[in-house]
């Protein structure tokens, strides 16, 4: 790992333009489960019963109790780790440019990083589905299922549902910093849900370095990605900030 940690480091200080793609992996260490793999959602849950538009549609009530109940439990408690603190300092070193997550957690935001591309939307607000007022989750009254609004309809997250399409202006800024970056630090996906997992081959096919930061392997690792420094978020990014700060 020593090798590959000061390869990441090496790389970072030749960058102009980096960004990073982030992925549930980046905020286990702060307490929130994972959608894959051990103690995720989906062990427990079936996806396109709790998490797609037409399970929200057929049966509002299921989904705030077992998802959006279970995440604004655990997301209100949450703070960022050093994962998110060492994408942070990157961002004040002048070297990351863009963070671009596919979570809904706010963390990246709690730790001060400035542009951060929410791509499958946020949970720190809720909407209306019937006059698309938004709320703040941690406002919302959760004592009754569904919570609806002051004009009666029924809130829903702000966050990209199962079976609903990439906000566009997410999307299309994802695809341009991520054709731009000469760096892309892909940290805690597993690369599985698309068009996320594409933005880190526009960033490969326009000549960036991709540096995956996962304990696990993932499709990209050995195809798509220059190398993979297999650990936790946390951990990696205190070797690789530890060693940018303060070098020799
Ligand atoms: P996943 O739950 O699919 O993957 C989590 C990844 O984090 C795995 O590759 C793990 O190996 C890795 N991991 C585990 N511990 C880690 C640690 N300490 N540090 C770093 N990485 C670690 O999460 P995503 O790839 O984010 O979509 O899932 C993508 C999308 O699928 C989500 O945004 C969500 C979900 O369905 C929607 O809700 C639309």
């Amino acid at each position: 790992m020593d090798t590959l940690i000061a390869r990441a480091v090496t790389d970072l200080k030749n960058a102009r333009n980096a960004v990073a793609l982030t992925g549930a992996g980046i905020s286990i260490e702060s307490g929130i489960p994972p959608f894959r793999g051990k103690g995720g959602l989906w062990e427990r849950f079936d996806p396109m019963e709790i998490a797609h538009i037409d399970a929200f549609v057929a049966d509002p009530e299921l989904v705030w109790r077992v998802l959006v109940k279970e995440l604004k439990e655990v997301i209100d408690r949450a703070l960022p780790n050093d994962g998110h603190k060492g994408l942070e300092r990157l961002g004040r070193m002048g070297i990351l440019k863009t963070v671009i997550t596919q979570n809904v957690d706010g963390l990246h935001q709690a730790a001060g990083s400035t542009d951060v591309i929410e791509f499958h939307g946020t949970f720190a607000w809720q909407r209306c589905t019937e006059c698309e007022t938004r709320v703040p989750t941690r406002d919302v009254d959760a004592s009754v299922l569904p919570p609806r609004c002051s004009c009666g309809g029924i809130l829903r997250p702000d966050a990209v549902l199962f079976g609903e399409m990439i906000p566009p202006e997410a999307l299309w800024r994802s695809q341009e910093v991520a054709a731009r970056c000469d760096v892309m630090l892909v940290i805690g996906t597993s690369a599985v849900v698309q068009p996320a997992a594409s933005m880190p081959i526009i960033a490969r096919q326009s000549g960036a370095r991709v540096i995956e930061i996962n304990p696990e392997p993932t499709p990209l690792t050995g195809a798509v990605s220059s190398y993979l420094i297999r650990g936790g978020a946390g951990e990696v990014m205190n070797r690789i900030m530890a060693a940018l700060e303060h070098p020799g």
